[in-house]
Formats: structure tokens, C-alpha cells, sequence
């Protein structure tokens, strides 16, 4: 079981995503869980604010430590043993081989997800309480929660159980630092457009032969880095 506790000023925005299709189903088999805390609940500031200015000048407000550091003692007085990550553009960029690691090391396993707003947090906070850093690419988002559900999503679908058919985890895309071959459904004609017959053909050995192809072919022309990491 992996607990996620997601911690922000808008937890609201936790509330319809994780509701549905494999995160949902994984929640209702008891391999996830999810609390959501809201950082504002535990400020100080009788204003009621998790923000200020930025010391030595500069655009915008960062994200205080008061809060934050009291949000992740108290989550600590409840769960115990924790990893806290924080998402930040500054972070090791989420691939594959990270989200499978989190995957396959599912075991009570507690992750605070420290989602920043405004230009980011206190560096006090990173120094002092951060374990890992992620990013999801080589953007700025406006919050880190879009950054959360992302690797929540993805992680998910790796924890043993989630998947209605593993072997659906098998041939995806970055497995073997290959993307995916072209797939096709019913019907065979639409149009005019026609499925390769070799996927008709009943002969395992030629599609697989042909997908394999296929990956090399798309991976050479769409992502020539995946190849020469293999
Ligand atoms: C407007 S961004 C702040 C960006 C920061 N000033 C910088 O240049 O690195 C606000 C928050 O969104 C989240 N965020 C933005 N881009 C992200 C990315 N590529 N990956 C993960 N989180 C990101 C982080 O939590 C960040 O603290």
C-alpha cells in the first residue's frame, strides 16, 4: 500500500482526478491511498497567508516555511516514516525507470507531495525537508499539483495489481528504450483505410517481427536519444 499525501494550497484540485478508471480502482483494492492536506491550515499568520516577498528583490511571492514545516511535522506525528517530494522544474525529470522505481517499491510506503505555488518555496524548506526532487519537463507550470497528479497517475499503473492485464505494461512506450508500434482496432476497412494484413495473418512470429519494426522505425525517426540509451 502506498499512501499519498499530497500537500497544498488547493487541495480541491485533488478531489475529481483521482476518481476514476485504474487510480480509483487501485483505491478501491486497497493499493493507494490518498490524503490531501491543505498548507494554509497550518499557518500562523493571522491574515491567514503561506506567502512573502523574496529576499534580495524580484518578481513575486515565495511560499514561507512556517507552514510548510509545521504541515510536514504534524503528517509525520501521523504516519511516521515519510518521504517528502517536492516538484520543481529544478527536479530529477520524471522518465520511466523513476516512476517504476516508486512502483515497484510499493510496501507502506508514505509520500508527502510538496506542491509549490507562486516562484516556489523557502530554499529552508528543500534543505531541511525535501528528500527528493522531481520535474515533469522542461516548462513552468503555475502549481505543482499538476505535477503531483502526473506522477501519481503514472506510478499507479505500475504497482503490482492496478492493471486489469499486466502484460499491458510490457510493450508500451520506453520499454526497452523503444515507442510503441502502430496499433489498430475493428473494423478492418473504415473508409478505405485499411489495417496492414499482416496483423490478420494468424502468424505470431511475422507481427511480431513487423511491430518490432515498426518500434525501431519510430523510435530512429522520433526519438534517436532512446536508441543510444540502449
Ligand atoms: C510558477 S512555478 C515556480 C517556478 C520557479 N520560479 C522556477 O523558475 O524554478 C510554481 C510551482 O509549480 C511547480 N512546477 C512548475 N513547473 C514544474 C515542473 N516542470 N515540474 C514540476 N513542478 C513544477 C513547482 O512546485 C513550483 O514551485
Amino acid at each position: 500500500m502506498i499512501n499519498f499525501i499530497t500537500l497544498s494550497i488547493f487541495p480541491q484540485i485533488f478531489e475529481s482526478p483521482l476518481n476514476y478508471s485504474i487510480i480509483k480502482r487501485a483505491q478501491d483494492n486497497n493499493l493507494v491511498k490518498f490524503y490531501h492536506y491543505d498548507i494554509r491550515d497550518f499557518t500562523t499568520n493571522k491574515h491567514n497567508r503561506v506567502d512573502d516577498i523574496i529576499y534580495g528583490g524580484g518578481a513575486g511571492m515565495l511560499m514561507t516555511p512556517q507552514p510548510i514545516f509545521d504541515a510536514i511535522e504534524s503528517i509525520k506525528d501521523r504516519f511516521g516514516e515519510v518521504e517528502v517530494i517536492f516538484f520543481t522544474p529544478k527536479g530529477k525529470k520524471l522518465n520511466s525507470e523513476v516512476v517504476q522505481e516508486y512502483a515497484y517499491d510499493s510496501n507502506n510506503k508514505n509520500y508527502i507531495l510538496l506542491c509549490g505555488r507562486y516562484e516556489g518555496i523557502d530554499n529552508r524548506i528543500r534543505e531541511v525537508l525535501v528528500d527528493k526532487e522531481i520535474s515533469i519537463g522542461d516548462f513552468i507550470l503555475s502549481g505543482g499539483e499538476f505535477a503531483a497528479l502526473i506522477f501519481i497517475d503514472s506510478v499507479v499503473r505500475y504497482i503490482d495489481g492496478a492493471l486489469g492485464n499486466k502484460d499491458s505494461l510490457k510493450e508500451e512506450s520506453f520499454n526497452e528504450n523503444l515507442l510503441e508500434y502502430p496499433q489498430y482496432t475493428r473494423p478492418y476497412d473504415f473508409r478505405g483505410f485499411k489495417v496492414p494484413d499482416i496483423l490478420l495473418s494468424g502468424n505470431h512470429k511475422k507481427i511480431a517481427d513487423w511491430r518490432k519494426n515498426k518500434q525501431l522505425e519510430i523510435t530512429k525517426e522520433r526519438r534517436k536519444d532512446l536508441l543510444d540509451k540502449s
